[in-house]
């Protein structure tokens, strides 16, 4: 596997054990890279409001994307040790608005699969769509 891949999932799997998922117990670790080679992580971070919850994808994404970064190369995603675990539709929207061309790098420990964004919410529906209004 690319080396900068490994890197990836080993943040995204540190990034795991910070998850607050005391509701669920299904804890989640993400790490966005940049195309600088900088990485974001985030976990999953639920509410007593269950609603409120915010999965990992996206407090690595929202991280990156307050400190000022635009260009995203890869994200990993890890979950359930033996299972892969793919992006919710909310997370999977808001990686298309920001990180077009995107990898999507899922880890069950052990084996990766791999994504684009664009496979994974085709037809999607984005700013090209409001440039026409
Ligand atoms: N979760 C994520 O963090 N990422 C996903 O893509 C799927 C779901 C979290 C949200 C919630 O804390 C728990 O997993 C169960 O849905």
């Amino acid at each position: 596997m690319n080396p900068s891949d490994q890197q990836l999932i080993q943040a995204a799997g540190l990034a795991r054990q910070h998850a607050r998922a005391r509701y669920s117990n299904f804890r989640v670790g993400a790490a966005i890279q940049t195309t600088a080679g900088k990485i974001y992580s985030g976990c999953n971070v639920e509410s007593s409001s269950y609603g409120l919850t915010i999965c990992a994808e996206r407090v690595a994404l929202t991280k990156a994307l307050s400190e000022g970064e635009n260009e995203f190369s890869a994200i990993a995603i890890m979950a359930r040790d033996g299972e892969f675990t793919p992006p919710c539709g909310a997370c999977r929207q808001l990686l298309i608005d920001y990180a077009p061309g995107l990898k999507i790098i899922l880890s069950d420990g052990i084996n990766v699969k791999t994504y684009t964004i664009e496979e994974l919410l085709p037809v999607a529906f984005d700013d090209a769509q409001l440039r026409k209004v």
